[in-house]
């Protein structure tokens, strides 16, 4: 597949690596291609970086790996998106990490959709630390990936995509699960860095035999 990855910070550069292993052609879109920060944060992955309306118009796909207070502002520098997949990996965190924006009754995810008019949005990629995302990890279990979105045929690919980052994809549904999977993100974050677990794990899903 051809993806966009708008934003090469810790989550574009690991799904990047991932993809690029698995076979998909990857392209950043960067708001200053050419920049220091964004020259060394892809000059190792081997990869591209275009303005975002450009990478965005190439691509089946585009990612968003922003941080939440940008990620309208990428959106808009896309220019229409009508008619892509749209994967939302963002969580509308609060500056100090202490909880979600919003939530509960709507989702960034939902606001997402409501910003990229005509787009079939899904949410993943959300819930679990970047360094989990760039494939091969050697977990006991393998971790687990909700996909959370409303179009039905573009839902296998993102299910795929998810299988190609090393996760096992579970369907959640329509993006109103984003509500639910944003707070997951939270927990993660919240184990990590308030209860002691640190970075080094991730969520898996297990089935009575
Ligand atoms: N880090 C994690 O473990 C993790 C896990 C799951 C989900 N998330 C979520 O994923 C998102 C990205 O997190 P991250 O840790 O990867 O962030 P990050 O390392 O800070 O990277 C953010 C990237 O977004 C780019 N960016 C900012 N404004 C932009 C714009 N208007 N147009 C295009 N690109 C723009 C930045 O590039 P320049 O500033 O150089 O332009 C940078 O490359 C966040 O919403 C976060 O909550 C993070």
């Amino acid at each position: 597949m051809k993806i966009a990855i708008l934003g090469a910070g810790n989550v574009g550069a690991a799904l990047a690596t991932a993809w690029s292993a698995a076979g998909h052609t990857v392209v950043f879109g960067a708001r200053d291609p050419q920049s220091p920060k964004t020259a060394a944060a892809i000059g190792k992955l081997g990869l591209r970086a275009l303005p975002p309306a450009q990478a965005a118009q190439a691509s089946e796909i585009v990612v968003l790996a922003t941080p939440w207070s940008a990620t309208r502002a990428a959106l808009e520098s896309c220019g229409s998106l009508a008619g892509k997949t749209l994967i939302d990996c963002t969580n509308p965190l609060k500056a100090d990490l202490s909880g979600l924006e919003l939530g509960t009754e709507t989702s960034g995810a939902e606001h997402v959709a409501s910003w990229a008019s005509g787009a079939h949005v899904f949410k993943c990629f959300n819930q679990t630390g970047a360094e989990n995302m760039a494939g091969n990890l050697r977990y006991a279990a393998k971790p687990v990936m909700f996909v959370a979105g409303d179009h039905a045929p573009a839902r296998p690919a993102v299910l795929q995509l998810a299988r190609d980052a090393g996760f096992e994809a579970v369907d959640a549904g329509p993006l109103t699960s984003a509500r639910l999977l944003e707070p997951l993100a939270m927990l993660w974050i919240h184990l990590a860095y308030r209860c002691g677990l640190g970075r080094e794990y991730a969520f898996a899903l297990t089935r009575r035999a």
